[in-house]
């Protein structure tokens, strides 16, 4: 038995990737891209491992994953590929349509065909395991209800229109197919190996480097938060236990502002690793209100009772132990930080903050 992984040198993919060969000796093929937000370094731990077998390549290759499924003859794909940042889709909007849409229909094609060739019996126990996002279903006033799977689909953003894109393709090769998939949508993630444009980790990253702390409009913007471990754990659990054709929403039941995040990241570092900066500064102090992010979604929230009831999940991490783990992750990993903070990203930091 097999399961075929794509973007699985990413944030979440190598985190599931890691945590699963932990818990078993079931192969992995991880195909990736490597884009800027791909990076072997984050499955370093794994290196030797030969249940790990790294390919890359683009999901938007069909005859690759034909070839590979061939091959590999996976029981499962698990689709975490994708391009993930907001910003960046607002600049560019074009490499989240190749990819999230475009890419995501060939690999649901290379995986129909693969299907179509497989017994009775395997065609039963196959899935196909899309990764969403929460942010398809848009933006919520502060007193509306949390969204649940039933909630109208109303992305804002380029990146959320091509996953909601997505989520539509996968759910017509269900109806129409009968390709036995599963989609979750989950709300924000943090934890180790999240590329530091990411809210979290940029906080922690310039913070270090005594920088400006960058909070959109007024900070009042509300997420869920949930710790990556736990996004990887409610996967396996649909992956192993879901009802083909259905949808899971995954959330961390922890709504914060984004202020109130940068602050507690702030004031974990003051208490691991205070300022050397001749005047001891908090690093609080340097927070500054930037202009906002066209189309900003003002608040997420998850409905996470079905996935709970129906396959027994709840997150293990408080928001506090979770946090406390990344930014000692973090500070332990800086060598990690300083590998990928490498042209391109300058060229980016630079494009987005100036
Ligand atoms: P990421 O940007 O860290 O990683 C994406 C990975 O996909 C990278 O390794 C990249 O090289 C690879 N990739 C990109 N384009 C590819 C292509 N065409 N072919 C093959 N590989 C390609 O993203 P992430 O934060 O790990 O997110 C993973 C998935 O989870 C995404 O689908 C995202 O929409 C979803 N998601 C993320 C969050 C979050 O908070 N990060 C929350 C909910 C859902
Ligand atoms: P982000 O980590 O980009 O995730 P997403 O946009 O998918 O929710 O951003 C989380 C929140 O933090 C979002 O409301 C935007 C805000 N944010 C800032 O205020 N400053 C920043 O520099 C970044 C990157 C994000």
């Amino acid at each position: 038995m097999t399961i075929l992984v794509t973007g699985g040198a990413g944030f979440i993919g190598s985190n599931f990737i890691i945590n699963w060969l932990a818990e078993s000796d079931e192969p992995i093929v991880n195909l990736d891209k490597l884009t800027y937000a791909g990076n072997l370094d984050n499955l370093s731990s794994i290196k030797t491992n030969s249940q790990h077998i790294f390919i890359k390549g683009d999901i938007a290759d069909e005859e690759l994953i034909k070839q590979l499924l061939i091959k590999h003859q996976p029981r499962a794909i698990v689709n975490f590929a994708a391009e993930s940042h907001v910003d960046r889709s607002i600049h560019g909007p074009e490499e989240f349509i190749t990819t999230n849409i475009i890419g995501s229909f060939r690999l649901l094609e290379a995986s129909r065909a693969y299907w179509n060739e497989l017994n009775k019996d395997q065609q039963q126990a196959f899935r196909f395991l899309h990764v969403s996002t929460d942010e398809v279903y848009g933006s919520l006033e502060q007193n509306e209800a949390a969204f649940n799977e039933n909630t109208r689909y109303a992305p804002n953003s380029p990146y959320s229109a091509s996953k909601a894109s997505s989520d539509h393709l996968v759910r017509s090769y269900f109806h129409t197919y009968g390709l036995p998939v599963l989609t979750t949508n989950c709300s924000n993630n943090y934890g180790a190996f999240q590329f530091p444009e990411k809210l979290i980790p940029l906080i922690i990253h310039n913070a270090l480097e005594l920088k400006p702390l960058p909070v959109y409009g007024d900070g009042l913007q509300i997420r869920d938060w949930l710790y990556v471990n736990d996004h990887c754990d409610a996967i396996k659990k649909v992956l192993e236990s879901g009802t083909p054709g259905e949808v899971y929403n995954i959330g961390g039941l922890n709504e914060k502002t984004n202020i109130e995040i940068v602050n507690e990241v702030c004031k974990l570092l003051d208490e691991l690793n205070p300022s050397q900066s001749p005047d001891h500064i908090k690093y609080n102090s340097l927070i500054t209100y930037v202009k906002d992010r066209a189309g900003h979604d003002r608040r997420y929230s998850v409905d996470a009772t079905k996935i709970q009831s129906e396959l027994n999940w709840a997150p293990r991490e408080t928001f506090e132990s979770g946090l406390r783990k990344t930014v000692k992750w973090y500070l332990n990993n800086q060598s990690w930080v300083s590998n990928i903070t490498s042209g391109n990203y300058l060229k980016w930091i630079e494009k987005q903050y100036n």
